[in-house]
């Protein structure tokens, strides 16, 4: 009786876990990504590369234009654009020559290509990254670095290293101070403290010539459920106008034209519509629009980039180990009918198209030949190409050889990325 009631529950799981079966989900290209697969296989070279659609990167570029129109210029975060030939394009479209920057090579790298730039950093450097910026400058660069480049300082520890490093170089050094409006990811943390490096540099004159403050705001775009946006972002303003209040007071190092730098992607929307202290804002990724930046603020702005790569070996999804269980565990789930390895892998991106592919949990990741599953009716097969979508932009430029550029269906040229990760 006993053992009847056990088998006859194991039936009754066996049956409710088929019926919780996993759909199939599998789906041949889109046809977007099918024409483009078309393409690749007749104009790829085999390798992994990035595709920009120009078509959506000419419409976030002129969704930005228009929403700042004209109130605040733009700086473009070099990290997250890393290709000169993308940077370039930008600073064209969108009129400016003020670039953000994070890394020591891509400011020279920036000041070779761009002689007219205006580089503020975006991190604090170590002073001894700051002099290497100057040891490999060369002495024939267009580029002026006491009038084009801002050095950020986030402490009066940095701000006395700065001082020495301008008095070593026998050259003025402009400077922009890191303020906290929110972030807590370090600067100068209230106005009290910002007021008392302003009285260091007021009584040591060191070669630094003060250009402004840069707040970063992007804790208003993660508020948590207990704060509206409106309200964070409110409040982080009103700690950037106290900072300027502060600073204001300053009047002998005070600059007329004072440069006051926050925002980014995720934010920037807000300083467009509502009142913002800020005289500029910094925006790179959502030109592109990664994964991360799907948000409701940034719902207008169109994916402009994806990884593409061929597919190296197609193949029945068996995994190791599994033996007799294999064909069960497929016919439970069709979505594990079929193995693809595609050339390269690892990189901070979802499989896009086909719809239906995935990475194997089962089975792992591999940066060399990643293993992507799906049913039969992902119809790709060996040399199609299969399309993910970054999450983000910066650190995955940098990983490709080539952005190809796509405009109205065709490959119209090709960018290559930075080459310092
Ligand atoms: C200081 C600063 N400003 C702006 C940005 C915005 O960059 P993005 O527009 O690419 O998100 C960042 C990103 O990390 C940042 O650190």
């Amino acid at each position: 009786m006993k053992r009847r009631r056990l088998i006859g529950l194991g039936a009754a799981a066996l049956i409710a876990g088929w019926a919780l079966r996993p759909s199939d989900r599998g789906q041949a290209h889109a046809p977007y990504f099918d024409a483009l697969n078309q393409l690749l296989r007749r104009e790829g070279n085999g390798i992994p590369l990035l595709v920009v659609d120009m078509d959506a990167l000419d419409h976030n570029t002129e969704l930005l234009a228009r929403r700042l129109a004209g109130k605040l210029p733009v700086r473009l975060v070099a990290k997250s654009l890393a290709a000169n030939g993308l940077l370039g394009y930008l600073a064209e479209k969108l009129g400016t020559q003020r670039f953000m920057v994070f890394h020591q090579p891509q400011l020279n790298e920036l000041a070779r290509a761009f002689p007219r730039a205006d580089l503020l950093l975006g991190k604090p450097l170590p002073a001894k990254a700051a002099l290497s910026l100057y040891q490999q400058l060369g002495n024939h660069s267009a580029f002026d670095p006491s009038r084009q480049l801002t050095w950020l300082v986030d402490t009066p520890q940095r701000l006395a290293e700065y001082a020495q490093l301008a008095g070593a170089l026998g050259q003025p050094l402009q400077i922009a101070l890191e303020i906290d409006v929110g972030l807590a990811r370090g600067g100068f943390p209230d106005p009290a403290q910002l007021a008392t490096a302003l009285t260091w540099l007021r009584e040591h004159k060191p070669s630094l010539v003060l250009r402004g403050l840069m707040g970063y705001e992007v804790q208003v775009a993660h508020t948590p459920p207990w704060q509206s946006q409106a309200s964070a972002f409110a409040e982080s303003m009103a700690r950037y106008r106290a900072f300027i209040d502060t600073a204001q007071g300053f009047t002998d190092l005070w600059p007329s034209e004072p440069l006051l730098n926050g925002a980014g992607s995720l934010t920037y929307p807000l300083h467009a519509r509502e009142d913002t202290p800020l005289n500029e804002v910094a925006v790179g990724s959502v030109l592109l629009k990664p994964g991360d930046f799907d948000s409701r603020l940034l719902g207008a702005h169109r994916p402009a980039l994806y990884i593409a790569s061929p597919v190296l070996k197609a193949q029945d999804g068996a995994l190791p180990y599994l033996g007799g269980v294999q064909p069960l565990l497929q016919r439970w789930d069709r979505n594990r009918e079929r193995a693809l390895y595609i050339y390269g892998g690892q990189w901070p991106a979802e499989p896009l198209s086909p719809a239906g592919l995935r990475y194997d949990s089962l089975y792992g990741r591999s940066a060399n030949q990643e293993r992507l599953i799906g049913s039969e009716r992902t119809a790709v097969d060996v040399d199609d190409w299969v399309f993910l979508r970054p999450d983000r932009s910066e650190g995955v430029l940098t990983a490709f050889n080539e952005l190809r550029l796509l405009r109205h269906g065709r490959f119209v040229g090709s960018w290559a990325p930075h080459k310092h990760p």
